[in-house]
């Protein structure tokens, strides 16, 4: 009888003891509620429980640490592998310029901010004094900016510096990343970038708007809908993207951008939170006394659901998933939270 009693009890405290310990299991589990790696309640977080709401430098290193393992721990799940692995190829070469003087790679991701970036590079590179003498039509001109891209090296040259640099590049949610991208190159269409309304708008319609007429190609311009079809369309839009070569560069993955599965890199900011990341980031590199970066201008890097949410208004739950798919990888990647409002 006493025996009985006793292995109850056992099994009361081995139940309890599992209760406790699945706690922290399921916390850390990925697809668990993930720490919060996105900056919208970052002000409740503080260590020390400080009334304000921005972090030191030092408190954010912690927050950056997370993100990089976070990265790790998604790069390695087999299950997201086809979206989350590239190779190192030219297309990704092409995407980081170097700066030799202070050994530092930065991987340019477009609507981010990533002009400001480059022109702290250069200034750092020296070819001018400060960010505000670089003339607006030079910052992308790589030939002439003294900021080469590391395509432009050999393979021992590029070998070293992607072992030894310190390497870093910027993200920001994916949905209202791709929202940026579409009104950017396909509603303002700046005049001097006529090849979005006369090459790429037309082949999408073509390909993805249901019934299309012939006066729609030129008049009516490229709906968000054409454009979160094309995407979401892994198969049929590679021969497409082929064709628009480098502009691809405003909506493929970031994944396929910068290939963090392959290069390891030191910071990952997010757009989001580039109050605390940029200076951040200057403090990593080691470049925080020599530069800094121009002043953000307040509210534009918020994540905006009911932005997000009126884009997406209108458009079929099967589009929106197929996007989802095609774009998992980044959300898992980087620690944004999955768009469920849009998804169910
Ligand atoms: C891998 O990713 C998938 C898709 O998001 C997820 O369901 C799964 O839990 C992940 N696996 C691990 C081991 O984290
Ligand atoms: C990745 O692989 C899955 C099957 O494992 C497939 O359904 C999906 O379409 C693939 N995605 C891409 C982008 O190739
Ligand atoms: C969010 O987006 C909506 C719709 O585009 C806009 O009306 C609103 O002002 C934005 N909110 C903020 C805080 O920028």
């Amino acid at each position: 009888m006493r025996h009985h009693w006793l292995l109850l009890g056992a099994c009361g405290w081995v139940l309890l003891i599992l209760m406790f310990v699945s706690k922290f299991i399921s916390y850390r589990a990925v697809g668990g509620k993930p720490p919060d790696l996105y900056g919208d309640n970052y002000g409740q977080e503080i260590p020390g429980g400080r009334p304000t709401a921005v972090p030191t430098v030092a408190e954010w290193q912690s927050v950056a640490e997370k993100r990089i393992e976070l990265l790790s721990t998604v790069c390695k799940n087999s299950s997201l592998r086809n979206l989350t692995h590239v190779s190192i190829s030219k297309f990704v070469l092409d995407r980081l310029f170097v700066c030799d003087k202070h050994k530092i790679l930065f991987c340019q991701t477009p609507k981010v901010g990533n002009t400001q970036w480059k022109k702290v590079l250069i200034v750092l590179n020296g070819a001018f004094a400060t960010v505000e003498e670089i003339p607006e039509n030079l910052v992308h001109d790589h030939e002439k900016n003294g900021l080469p891209r590391l395509s432009s090296l050999t393979p021992r040259e590029i070998t070293h510096r992607l072992n030894t640099y310190f390497k870093f590049f910027i993200v920001r949610d994916p949905f209202e990343r791709l929202i940026s991208a579409f009104k950017d190159k396909f509603v303002k269409n700046p005049r001097f970038e006529p090849w979005y309304k006369h090459d790429i708008a037309p082949a999408i319609i073509r390909k993805y708007r249901k019934n299309h007429r012939n006066s729609d190609l030129a008049a009516s311009g490229l709906h968000f809908e054409d454009f979160v079809r094309y995407l979401g369309d892994v198969e049929g839009r590679r021969r497409m993207d082929r064709q628009f070569g480098e502009h691809i560069i405003h909506w493929v993955t970031y994944a396929e951008l910068c290939a963090p599965c392959e290069i390891s890199y030191s910071v990952i900011g997010h757009h989001e939170t580039l109050e605390q990341d940029a200076p951040y980031i200057l403090k990593a590199a080691g470049i925080d006394e020599l530069v800094s970066y121009p002043a953000i201008p307040p509210g534009i890097t918020h994540y905006n659901r009911t932005k997000v949410e009126q884009y997406f208004s209108g458009i079929s739950k099967r589009d929106i998933r197929r996007l989802y798919a095609r774009y998992q990888g980044d959300f898992h990647l980087f620690g944004y939270p999955s768009p469920d409002f849009l998804l169910n």
